[in-house]
């Protein structure tokens, strides 16, 4: 499937087929394109979270207001941000030279120390590149894909286990489409959301065309 294709289709799918189960191969193949996406100072600042056991599914359903897309998916990926990530610049910068190394440690810690919001900030970019990839990457890879926010990041956090630095910041529920996702709600058109040169110019009209 080509890029433009992938975008095209990539729709938000509530009904997954329950029986359709993942490969590890699979989730290699949905994790590695995912963590392709680009990230401040390749500060991976993000970790992901599997779940495809029914059982845990089912918990993370609950914990996401029961939504059912939650427990009918092949895989439910909690896209976490590492708040963390710029006090270790070793693991992420080890093929830098070292003249680049230092220099990068310096101005990362430096950019981010003391500055919590901004780390969040950078978490949420980061794990909105990464979901993005992963939903285009299931496209590829014949399956459909929900990104969430609509659950309880508190109950998610003590399911999974996960430290404080570890935030449930994006969910994905991914697997084989039962039922297409519903007609699109609508876009806005161009002079909307676009503008040229300097905002509030809206000299390019029109609709954004979609199926
Ligand atoms: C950050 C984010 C959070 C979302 N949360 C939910 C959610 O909790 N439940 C849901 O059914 N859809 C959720 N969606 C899907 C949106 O409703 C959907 O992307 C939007 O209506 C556009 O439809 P499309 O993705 O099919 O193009 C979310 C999307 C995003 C980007």
């Amino acid at each position: 499937m080509d890029l433009v294709t992938a975008i095209e289709t990539r729709r938000s799918v509530k009904q997954f087929d329950p029986d359709r189960q993942l490969s590890d191969d699979e989730l290699r193949q949905l994790v590695r394109l995912g963590a392709l996406a680009p990230t401040s100072f390749n500060m991976q600042n993000w970790h992901f979270v599997a779940v495809r056991e029914d059982d845990r599914k089912a918990d993370l359903a609950a914990a996401a207001y029961n939504q059912v897309q939650v427990a009918n998916a092949s895989v439910v990926i909690v896209l976490c941000g590492n708040l963390k990530a710029h006090t270790d610049t070793t693991r992420y910068l080890r093929n830098a030279p070292e003249v680049l190394r230092s220099m990068f440690d310096g101005m990362i810690r430096g950019f981010y120390a003391k500055n919590d919001a901004l780390a969040r900030d950078e978490a949420c970019r980061s794990v909105g590149f990464a979901g993005q990839n992963m939903m285009l990457a299931a496209r590829a890879m014949g399956l459909d894909s929900c990104p969430m926010i609509g659950y309880e990041p508190d109950r998610v956090t003590e399911l999974l286990g996960l430290p404080a630095h570890c935030p449930p910041l994006l969910m994905l529920a991914i697997g084989k489409a039962e039922e297409p996702a519903r007609p699109r709600l609508g876009l806005l058109d161009y002079d909307e959301i676009l503008s040229c040169e300097i905002f509030g110019n809206h000299s390019l009209e029109g609709e954004i065309a979609h199926e």
